[in-house]
């Protein structure tokens, strides 16, 4: 397993469509498990493939955040939503590709998904609480949209001109 590299916004990478995964083979597994290994590592909750520049439906996650449970380490290709509750909730969001920064976004509160696993296996399941944030939060990292999308145009520029300046200072260290 390798730590990869995570993308910071803005990157267009961040903000292309991603393909759907057609070959689950050995590259896949890699990916998958790189990718986890890459999330635990920052430490996050919720991975998607675009922030380690691969644009392919796939993404990582784990939501368990006490210690005394087992972790849960779960990957989902093509995942999709197939089902969301009328019940909305709001959770402070943070993202891996944009560092330090927060912000209250709402979303259905529980959705029902749908995407396969390293097998190709169709798996689906309904997912609530800080689960259903992430799951939503990563499935529209797939389709380009970051949860700054969801801000107001002040607030997202705001970030965004904090992540250029972030972005320059890498740059030159
Ligand atoms: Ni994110």
């Amino acid at each position: 397993m390798a730590i990869r590299d995570i993308l910071i916004h803005p990157d267009p990478r961040l903000k292309a469509m991603t393909d759907p995964v057609s070959d689950f083979d050995a590259g896949l597994k890699k990916l998958a498990d790189d990718m986890l290994e890459t999330m635990y590592a920052a430490p996050g909750i919720g991975l998607a493939a675009p922030q380690v520049g691969i644009l392919k439906r796939l993404l990582v996650m784990d939501c368990i955040k006490d210690d005394d449970q087992a972790p849960r380490p779960m990957v989902l290709i093509n995942p999709s939503v197939t089902w969301s509750g009328e019940e909305r909730s709001t959770y402070e969001e943070g993202c891996l590709s944009i560092p330090d920064q927060y912000a209250d976004v709402e979303r259905p509160s529980e959705v029902e998904v749908t995407w396969q696993d390293l097998d190709g296996t169709t798996q689906s399941e309904r997912f609530d609480g800080l689960w259903a944030t992430c799951v939503q939060h990563e499935i529209d990292h797939l389709n380009g949209k970051l949860f700054i999308d969801y801000l107001k145009p002040l607030k997202r520029q705001m970030i965004t001109r904090k992540m250029q300046k972030l972005k320059r200072e890498q740059a030159r260290a």
